[in-house]
């Protein structure tokens, strides 16, 4: 007789009416149970065993479509099956021993049944609970967990607001078949100031004030050292934008800050004219502030182009007309621009006989105040989530 069918007996019925044969009886069923924990074990407890679904008869482990959830077919690990198979509350070998032999046994064995009854019992529920914990991959737990506990919230964060305009500015060019390009916040004075035509003698250092790292190393003072990188990187033709941070000495008020953001135009192939220029710009202020808005260009001077200019955009909130985003005078300026100078080309080992090019910078921080009209630049960097969260 198999040890499930003699689960399913009376002790009566098995002939077992004393106390030592009680005790031989249970030494059995112990003796089996830890036999089979033994080759569970043997077998690393981890080949997951085919279930088939015997209201299925369809359904097989190889059929396309069919998932091992609810839905028929189910794979099962070992220690699923050692689990039910002893421990389930309907048929497990433990309910049947508490249903056959405990429940009906006769009054004087009752206490002796009981007893061994417990005692199996509990180390089935060590050695087999125990053992699937491992098996699973968790400890085997003392306390049960407590399932009405919250969860663990993370917040998720959103992309800055001068991040969001810097790849929008970004996307605009990209469309127009420019890269991006990055250089060093930490530059040479090189390339930040001498190969931009702005000798140790110019006045205009003055304006780029920042921090020297030591004599030959600054903090950049703007994007435009990245042009001559690109140049000496790809040579001509080429068209860049380079956007990143930059840093002045500058007292922070509401529209300066030590640290701000910049993007750099660069454009150079043979044939580029100032009107190349006025057109692309012109493109990008349409796309970025709506179709209606005109840009302006007026002269102005910095070392590294020439002719040189500063552009600017009808307002795209009045119109033109005059109102507080563009402090009534219909226009907000955008940034600077101009021609590259031969020199600039020259030092970047590009021939200006034979190529010319144009280039601009603008500022990310000013753009991102005037398109969700933010008052204060020191807002963006003052990390408080009630700010950002808006954006
Ligand atoms: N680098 C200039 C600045 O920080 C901005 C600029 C003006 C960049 C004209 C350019 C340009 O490339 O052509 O003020």
């Amino acid at each position: 007789m198999t040890l499930e069918e003699k689960v399913g007996k009376t002790l009566d019925e098995l002939g077992v009416s004393d106390a030592a044969s009680v005790e031989a009886l249970f030494n059995e069923v112990r003796a089996r149970m830890l036999e089979e924990l033994d080759s569970f074990k043997r077998l690393g407890g981890r080949t997951p065993v085919w279930k088939p679904d015997v209201s299925r008869p369809e359904s097989s482990p190889y059929r396309p479509g069919t998932t091992p959830d609810n839905q028929g077919p189910t794979f099962q690990f070992p220690s699923t099956r050692l689990r039910v198979k002893w421990l389930g509350r309907k048929s497990g070998i433990l309910s049947s021993i508490d249903e056959h032999w405990l429940k009906p046994a006769p009054k004087h064995l009752k206490p002796i049944v009981g007893r061994a009854f417990n005692r199996l019992r509990q180390e089935a529920a060590v050695e087999i609970l125990g053992e699937a914990a491992v098996a699973e991959g968790q400890a085997p737990s003392t306390t049960a967990p407590d399932l009405t506990l919250p969860g663990y919230r993370r917040p998720l964060g959103s992309i800055h607001p001068v991040m969001r305009v810097q790849r929008e500015i970004e996307d605009i060019f990209l469309g127009l078949g420019f890269s991006i390009e990055t250089g060093p916040e930490i530059e040479s004075v090189y390339y930040n100031f001498d190969a931009l035509n702005i000798p140790e003698s110019h006045p205009a250092r003055d304006d780029f004030d920042t921090i020297y790292v030591d004599a030959q190393t600054v903090l950049r003072t703007h994007t435009s050292p990245v042009q001559m990188r690109a140049m000496e990187k790809y040579g001509a033709p080429l068209y860049i934008i380079a956007p990143g941070k930059c840093y002045r000495r500058d007292n922070p008020d509401s529209t300066h800050s030590p640290m701000f953001h910049q993007i750099e135009g660069l454009a150079i192939d043979t044939d580029i004219t100032f009107a190349d220029l006025k057109g692309t710009l012109d493109f990008f202020a349409k796309k970025f502030f709506g179709e209606k808005v005109r840009t302006s260009f007026h002269p102005s001077f910095f070392p590294f182009t020439e002719p040189s200019g500063e552009v600017a955009v009808s307002c795209f909130a009045c119109d033109g007309q005059g109102c507080r985003v563009c402090k009534q005078s219909g226009w907000i300026e955008l940034g600077g621009c101009g021609m590259v100078h031969s020199e600039v080309l020259r030092h970047g080992g590009i021939d200006p006989d034979r190529y010319s090019g144009w280039a601009f910078g603008l500022g990310t921080d000013r753009f991102t105040m005037i398109k969700y009209d933010i008052p204060d630049i020191q807002l963006f960097f003052q990390g408080d989530v009630r700010f950002l969260e808006q954006f």
